[in-house]
């Protein structure tokens, strides 16, 4: 079985891609690589000892990107491949459109021309907007509060549409919580561009000296330390779970949407105290007024996948920021 991994040298990319390689899959790679590195690719091949299918190529150039539909017989494709920083969606809300929107229509189109009926999505918990309660199950209502947030329910609405037109497709959408952590040999990680916004790769950049203190975005919210709670989710665990999704759809199930988190909330000075334990570092912080946008609790009910998937996450949050403390430390000794 060939799975197209459309922005497979991504962060959530190269792990799952690793994961599907692990599990038998042919992989086929398409990434412009405006947010990643040619040498990821490298990297999956030498942590799974199995080649891929590399295509350097916006995925939005669909005459391109049909070259790779010329070229293997695909059975289903796993779509990573979009803009994915907030803050930046707020200042450049074109770029954000344009890219998501056409990259994933492109990818529609072909799916439909090369009559490929499998479709991965990478949703976000963004799409909740700002929960009523806590956990958050499927059902929740859906709103977002920034153009990132909203190019990720567009795409949901339209995969709702497109399968109650085409009962032959089998869709998943998989709303994931907050990734953090990575590979295990410490080879592959995220790798934001410039200063992160993220809470752990912030944290693990104070706690190399890269970055002098951690802002705490408010201590006022109505949660256990007035801290901000989130769902860290191991990001292997995230690439288990879309091989597990990937199977479902050999039952044909039509859409099915999951919420890929642990269900467990760790606010924002938990996260500090659990990373400082795993690494043995001080993280200095300064308590700083809300970030805007900001919601003051968001973690997972994930029952429905583990029902259905037979997935549940495994790694706890010390295993998270061990891994991403070596991520950091091994990445940061080769610049
Ligand atoms: P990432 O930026 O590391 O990976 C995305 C990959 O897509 C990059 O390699 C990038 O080069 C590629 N890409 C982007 N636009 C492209 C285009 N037009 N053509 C070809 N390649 C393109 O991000 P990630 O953290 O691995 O996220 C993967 C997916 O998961 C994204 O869709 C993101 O929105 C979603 N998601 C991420 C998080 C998170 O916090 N990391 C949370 C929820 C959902
Ligand atoms: C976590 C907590 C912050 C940085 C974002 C996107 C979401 C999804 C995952 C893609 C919050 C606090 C953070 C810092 C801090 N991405 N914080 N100081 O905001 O839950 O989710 O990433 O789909 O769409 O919105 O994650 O890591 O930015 O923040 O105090 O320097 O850490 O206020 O409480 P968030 P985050």
């Amino acid at each position: 079985m060939a799975v197209l991994v459309a922005g497979g040298a991504g962060y959530i990319g190269s792990h799952t891609s690793i994961e599907l390689l692990n599990s038998g899959y042919e992989v086929i790679i398409v990434d412009n690589l405006c947010n990643s590195n040619k040498s990821v690719i490298d990297k999956i091949e030498k942590l799974s000892g199995k080649k891929v299918r590399f295509y350097e190529l916006d995925i939005c150039q669909r005459e391109k990107l049909e070259v790779v539909f010329k070229e293997n017989k695909i059975d289903s494709i796993i779509h990573f491949a979009a803009l994915k920083a907030v803050g930046e969606s707020v200042e450049k809300p074109m770029e954000y459109y344009s890219n998501n929107l056409i990259s994933t229509l492109s990818l529609f189109e072909l799916m439909k021309k090369y009559n490929i009926k499998k479709f991965v999505f990478s949703s976000s918990a963004t799409v909740y907007g700002d929960p009523h309660t806590c956990p958050i199950l499927e059902d929740f209502p859906l709103s977002t509060t920034n153009p990132y947030g909203r190019t990720k329910l567009m795409i949901e609405d339209m995969l709702r549409d497109i399968c109650k037109a085409d009962k032959t497709l089998d869709v998943a959408i998989l709303r994931y919580f907050n990734p953090v952590g990575a590979h295990k040999s410490g080879e592959i990680g995220e790798l934001p561009n410039g200063i992160p916004n993220n809470l752990m790769p912030y944290i693990t950049k104070v706690a190399i000296g890269e970055l002098e203190e951690l802002s705490v975005f408010g201590d006022d919210y109505p949660t256990h330390d007035g801290t901000g709670v989130r769902d860290y989710i191991h990001v292997l665990d995230l690439a288990d779970g879309h091989v597990k999704a990937l199977k479902k759809l050999e039952e044909n199930p039509g859409l099915v949407t999951y919420n890929l988190g642990t269900g467990k909330g760790y606010s924002v000075l938990d996260l500090v105290k659990a990373f400082s334990k795993a690494s043995k570092k001080e993280v200095p912080y300064k308590i700083v007024g809300r970030r805007p946008g900001d919601v003051a609790m968001c973690f997972a009910d994930s029952s429905k996948a583990e029902r259905e998937l037979g997935w549940k996450a495994k790694y706890k949050i010390d295993e998270m920021c061990e891994d991403s403390w070596r991520w950091q430390n091994t990445h940061s000794k080769k610049i």
